[in-house]
């Protein structure tokens, strides 16, 4: 049985095969044709932390698969009580066929892996966002920037830029990630993909530069300065990030038909101009539509993959 609890664990061509699958069941989804890959099915979803599209996202994708999904928020279940991670996962892995979990630390989401007797999926942890990225090489692909694309993250050094990190150097494509100093990414996963990237070619640079970074780039990507938990650091991290926001300017270097991809929620005028992102709306709303199908790919490989065993 295998788990999605970080893409560092999936090959490139896993990934490409949940990237296929979910091409697939989009394109059979816009027929109207409702496959049912995870009959009578049902996904658990625990949620200790807020959310719009991946609790819409995979509570309909559940669906439109012939499951089912259970929101249950930490703050209405007896893991927000202080019953521990371990005893939630085996009591709720006996009862449902697979488990979304959005926590705190890679650590907790780890710990319910270990107890599960069902797939568990990260649906973002502190240091991780795989489903997200999922989503994102999906849009790539759907805007033909999946052939040798270079890519520029521009921002705070976060779960999103160690995503980012993750499939780009598990795919083999060029990615600058340019962070204010104090917020870069963590080196040890920098580190792992580093050594991912050796193997495939991947061009990984990192700078506190953003210009630099999105100069001719195709793909530039930024992710919000103050993300959840951080909310008493705000003021100065708006102080800190300063010059980082993707705005007309920074565009310009960027090449002429550069898409733009941000996971959402986006603060106007902090992470992206309004300008920016309404320019590149298009864009942005089907990247956070792919969530939908990018997951029933996820859903649907790890379905396959238990039954495989
Ligand atoms: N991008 C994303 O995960 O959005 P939510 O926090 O709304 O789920
Ligand atoms: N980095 C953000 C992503 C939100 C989808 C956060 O963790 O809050």
């Amino acid at each position: 049985m295998r788990h999605f609890l970080t893409l560092k664990d999936f090959t490139k061509d896993e990934i490409l095969e949940m990237i296929a699958l979910a091409h697939k069941i989009k394109q059979q989804t816009s027929k109207k044709q409702y496959v049912p890959y995870l009959e009578h099915q049902t996904l658990g979803m625990i949620f200790e932390k807020s959310s719009t599209r991946t609790r819409v996202s995979f509570e309909t994708g559940i669906y439109q698969l012939g499951g089912i999904g259970l929101f249950l928020s930490s703050n209405d279940i007896q893991l927000g009580r202080g019953e521990p991670m371990k005893d939630t996962a085996r009591v709720i892995s006996r009862m449902v066929d697979m488990v979304m979990i959005r926590t705190f630390s890679q650590e907790k989401l780890l710990e319910f892996a270990q107890y599960s007797k069902v797939p568990v999926i990260n649906g973002l942890t502190d240091e991780y966002h795989p489903v997200q990225l999922m989503a994102d090489y999906l849009t790539m692909l759907e805007f033909g920037k999946d052939i040798n694309p270079i890519c520029a993250y521009i921002g705070d050094g976060n779960n999103m830029a160690h995503s980012w990190l993750m499939l780009a150097s598990k795919l083999g494509f060029e990615l600058r990630i340019a962070t204010p100093k104090g917020y870069e990414c963590d080196a040890s996963i920098v580190a792992d993909a580093l050594a991912f990237a050796k193997e495939s070619g991947a061009v990984i640079t990192i700078s506190d530069d953003p210009k630099e970074a999105v100069r001719g780039a195709s793909v530039i990507t930024t992710d919000t300065w103050v993300s959840m938990g951080q909310e008493e650091e705000k003021a100065t991290r708006l102080k800190d990030f300063k010059g980082y926001m993707v705005d007309k300017a920074l565009m310009s270097l960027a090449d002429s038909d550069a898409i733009f991809l941000h996971c959402l929620p986006a603060y106007r005028e902090y992470e992206v101009s309004e300008e920016i992102f309404e320019k590149h709306a298009e864009e942005v709303f089907t990247q956070a539509e792919n969530r939908l199908h990018a997951q029933k790919g996820v859903m649907v490989w790890l379905d396959q993959h238990r039954k495989e065993r």
